[in-house]
């Protein structure tokens, strides 16, 4: 399988501006963008940020409403506050460079387990496995079974060629956004298929639900995210799982906006939380 699918990467890698760079304060921007946009949206805004804020130290002594106003068109401005926050402890904490530590990333503002392994492996060439909404699907299916995170986690760790955590994840995001797609993958033209488990029987990576009208509708979405709040805040990496609709970010993304400008959720510590009854 790694063999299978690294040898299609090297032919159709998607060559977008954040797989040119190895810089980890690039990598985090792109990451932090991408977790709440397309990647079409994405491209001149990581761009035209990078030109204003091209390293830590440059966004750690901007004002954070500087900060913000770059960030402001891809919404969530939260996360401009938390990425600025993240420059300072940058340069507080690292000397103005990214750690190459999963546990030190871990502990900078707004970023999580997804964003810490994603530095880890495009900046630092880090052998580990990354788990967003693509590469889960992927797992699961390749699995044949359901994965619960940290199944998920565990395999995609186990998955990555030794040396190649790099080239590993890009293939792996690439294979979930191009031909392992949620509503209609292409097995036929999937170079791992002779590797996946998951046969166009019953979808390990499809939430299991019932259909009624309300199914696949924004209301269910809504009532999704909701749930998740009352056990807890749902990092906004999480959002599109936790709506429902893992293959369709920018979907969750928007109904999440709508229940924070309806007052039922807040945006607090990168996350989405019901909001304090006071
Ligand atoms: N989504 C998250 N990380 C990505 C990457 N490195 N390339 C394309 N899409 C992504």
């Amino acid at each position: 399988m790694q063999q299978a699918l690294l040898s299609w990467s090297a032919r159709t890698r998607r060559d977008l501006p954040w797989r040119r760079t190895r810089d980890p304060w690039a990598i985090l921007v792109s990451e932090l963008m991408l977790q709440q946009t397309q990647v079409p949206r994405v491209v001149p805004k990581y761009h035209a940020f990078l030109e204003l804020f091209p390293s830590a130290s440059v966004c750690a002594s901007a004002s954070v409403a500087d900060v913000v106003r770059a960030w402001h068109s891809l919404g969530y401005n939260r996360r401009a506050v938390h990425l600025h926050r993240a420059a300072v402890a940058v340069v507080d904490s690292h000397g103005g460079e990214l750690p190459d530590d999963l546990d030190a990333l871990v502990a900078l503002p707004g970023v999580g387990a997804y964003t810490a392994r994603a530095i880890l492996a495009f900046a630092f060439g880090r052998d580990v496995g990354i788990v967003e909404s693509n590469t889960a699907r992927v797992l699961a299916r390749v699995a044949g079974r359901p994965l619960s995170r940290k199944e998920a986690q565990v395999f995609a760790d186990d998955l990555v060629p030794p040396g190649k955590g790099w080239a590993w994840n890009q293939a792996m995001i690439d294979l979930g956004a191009t031909v392992c797609l949620r509503r209609a993958p292409t097995c036929a033209t999937c170079p791992v298929a002779d590797h996946c488990k998951w046969h166009g029987g019953p979808d390990p990576a499809a939430p299991a639900h019932k259909q009624s009208p309300f199914a696949g509708s924004d209301r269910q979405g809504r009532g999704r995210l909701v749930d998740a709040m009352r056990t807890g805040s749902v990092s906004f990496d999480r959002i599109p799982e936790a709506a429902g609709w893992p293959d369709d970010p920018a979907r969750a993304h928007r109904i999440a906006a709508t229940l924070v400008a309806d007052g039922l959720a807040i945006e607090l510590d990168g996350a989405l939380a019901l909001p304090r009854l006071t």
